[in-house]
């Protein structure tokens, strides 16, 4: 959470970094700041809120010229969003000025420290301590910035990607990280860098890019280079340029006026890159090649523990039940915080899959540190290429989304999905659990799933009016059974984290051991009712919440007629395997979300209080 922008070099720095921030916003829309050279001193300007207010406030406030400058856009931690609190920070003396994404554990303890010594504070962060802190290291021993940095970083404890900058030696920005990603885009020539917490705000610029690793530092010189170092022990590390495999067009909105909307678009696309080249109908095969290379461990496991936040840990019930139907391996699913914290029982016969859009969730990633210390094999499934969690891994599959932007995750989640029945499916035919014909009807079901996709997505007229009917409520059910009660658990969170409307998923079976008592006239209640999988125990479940006159909105297979008669409202997703529904069901779920939002006029893209990557706990 928080990003972070820097740019030296010789174009004007202003323009990159509000841009690159604007880019980052998903990381967090608290608060947002700028600090630029302008060749003479620091101008810093900064603010609550979002980019937006930043720009407006820049051009009133300070002169936008310099070659070198730093931004940050903030997911609040330590101190409410205020003026003050947002970054970049300012060391005591007007020399030194840090942004910061993370958290800085031991910083009360170092703050007293520096208070003793004379330094004061004007904000409630950790991010001014840590500035502070360099600063009374470098007066100290008479160090260099980068040295200076180096020894603080030393004594911290906490995560960080941080950009500190000096206005006496206007020509270097210094750079760390730990727990939190940092990207360094590198220019023609090594005449200019780019800093930034992911590609995006240089994609236009370069596509050669160093990623850094934890406990990495790096000294960006313009015109020189960049040096990497490993804080603690001072080594030299070998830098390594990528070439960088997005594009600008990939995060664009590209006529959405959502990127959520577009997401949603892109699943037909997404779902189908996912298997593209797994997934070999003709020759009646799937080819993973990590599930491959580690065939054994699969094969030998006691059990699966599946490890998520979110999104991500609804995806892992999807797949609990799939591993266990086609498969029959156990399957555990845990959220991520709950089992990095409960001394979980594990051991070597034990596979970890970790799921993660962003592969940055810090709970996820702690879980999965825990898991390899007990000596079980961890399989990534990550969108983000490179990330923390993929490279934390013993193995994995990326699902290839393409970029994410809307905070609310939509085509991770199908792809999530997609990756994961490829895997047990693959896991079946290798154990004999699933025949050969069953096998190639998966096959081919899976193929045909973008398409329906597509179909499932001409519901959304349909959509609009019943979002218009029921965007007042102030509470939701949604039930689903079997496969489907995850999707249940999904399209609720959807609503509750864009439109702040209350709302619960339940196993439909379960409302009649409490939630019934909810049902009234004014309760809208979104029940997954396709043709395969429970569908005579849904539709009584159906019966229940009638004669209690909720309003009924079924998710129903094409030509269904039993639920239009009972139901307020159909919504229709083409037939498809029981295994696969959650592919399609999830789709008008996601619209009806996204519709009732923009009605209630709420920032879709960026609703409150959330950001894309959850980097702390
Ligand atoms: C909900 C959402 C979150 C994420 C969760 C895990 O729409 O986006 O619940 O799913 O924060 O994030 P990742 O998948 O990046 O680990």
């Amino acid at each position: 959470m928080c990003g972070i922008v820097g740019y030296i070099g010789p174009r004007k720095a202003y323009p990159i970094i509000i841009e690159g921030l604007k880019r980052l916003e998903y990381r967090g829309y608290d608060s947002a700041g700028i600090a630029l050279f302008d060749g003479k001193d620091l101008k810093v300007s900064k603010t609550k809120g979002k980019v937006a207010d930043l720009e407006a406030q820049v051009e009133k406030e300070i002169t936008t010229t310099g070659n070198v400058g730093i931004g940050h856009t903030r997911w609040a931690t330590h101190g409410v969003p205020n003026d003050v609190n947002s970054h970049p920070h300012v060391s005591n003396s007007g020399n030194l000025v840090i942004i910061h994404n993370g958290i800085i554990e031991n910083y009360e303890s170092l703050k007293l420290e520096l208070i003793s010594r004379g330094y004061t504070f004007k904000s409630d962060t950790d991010t001014e301590v840590l500035v502070n802190l360099i600063e009374e290291i470098q007066k100290q021993d008479n160090l260099k910035l980068g040295k200076a940095v180096q020894v603080a970083l030393n004594q911290v404890i906490g995560a960080y990607a941080i950009a500190v900058f000096d206005k006496n030696k206007p020509e270097e920005i210094v750079v760390a990280r730990l727990g939190s990603p940092l990207a360094i885009g590198i220019g023609d020539n090594d005449d200019e860098f780019f800093i930034a917490s992911d590609a995006s705000p240089f994609l236009e610029y370069t596509k050669n890019a160093v990623y850094l690793e934890d406990e990495e530092m790096a000294i960006i010189r313009f015109h020189k280079g960049i040096k990497i170092r490993k804080i603690k022990d001072d080594s030299v590390v070998e830098t390594f340029v990528q070439e960088l495999q997005i594009n600008l067009e990939q995060i664009e909105k590209g006529g959405f006026d959502h990127f959520m909307l577009k997401e949603i678009h892109e699943q037909p696309k997404a779902i189908t890159d996912t298997y593209r080249g797994r997934l070999l109908r003709n020759e009646a095969i799937i080819k993973m090649a990590g599930v491959e290379d580690n065939m054994k461990k699969f094969l030998n496991a006691n059990r699966i523990i599946i490890v998520a936040c979110g999104t991500s840990w609804h995806a892992g019930l999807v797949a609990e039940y799939i591993f266990e139907d086609l498969a029959r391996i156990p399957v555990e699913v845990e959220y991520a915080s709950e089992f990095r914290y409960r001394n979980p029982v594990i051991n070597e016969d034990d596979v970890v899959i970790a799921i993660s859009q962003s592969g940055e969730t810090a709970d996820t990633l702690a879980a999965i540190k825990l898991a390899k210390s007990k000596g079980a094999f961890v399989f990534g499934v990550c969108n983000v290429v490179g990330s923390s969690i993929a490279r934390e891994s013993d193995a994995g599959a990326y699902t290839h989304a393409g970029p994410e932007i809307g905070v609310a995750s939509t085509k991770a989640f199908t792809t999530q999905i997609t990756v994961l029945t490829l895997i047990a499916l693959r896991l079946a035919r290798a154990k004999g659990t699933i025949s050969s014909s069953d096998f190639r009807t998966h096959l081919l079901e899976l193929e045909l799933i973008p398409k329906k996709v597509e179909k499932a997505l001409e519901s959304d007229d349909n959509i609009k009016v019943i979002s218009k009917i029921y965007k007042d409520a102030k509470n939701f059910l949604y039930l689903g059974r079997g496969y489907n009660f995850p999707v249940a658990l999904e399209g609720a969170l959807k609503l509750k984290e864009i439109s702040y409307i209350h709302a619960e998923g339940y196993p439909a079976a379960e409302m009649k051991h409490g939630p019934i008592a909810l049902i009234d006239e004014n309760m809208p209640i979104a029940v997954i009712a396709t043709k395969k999988g429970h569908y005579e125990k849904v539709v009584s479940n159906i019966q229940e919440i009638k004669s209690r006159k909720g309003k009924i909105i079924g998710i129903v297979t094409e030509g269904d007629t039993q639920v239009r008669g009972l139901a307020d409202h159909v919504i229709e997703v083409p037939e498809t395997l029981e295994s696969l529904s959650p592919l399609l069901t999830t789709i008008p779920l996601q619209l009806l979300s996204y519709h009732i939002a923009v009605m209630l006029d709420k920032n879709v893209d960026q609703p409150r209080n959330l950001a894309k990557s959850v980097t702390v706990e």
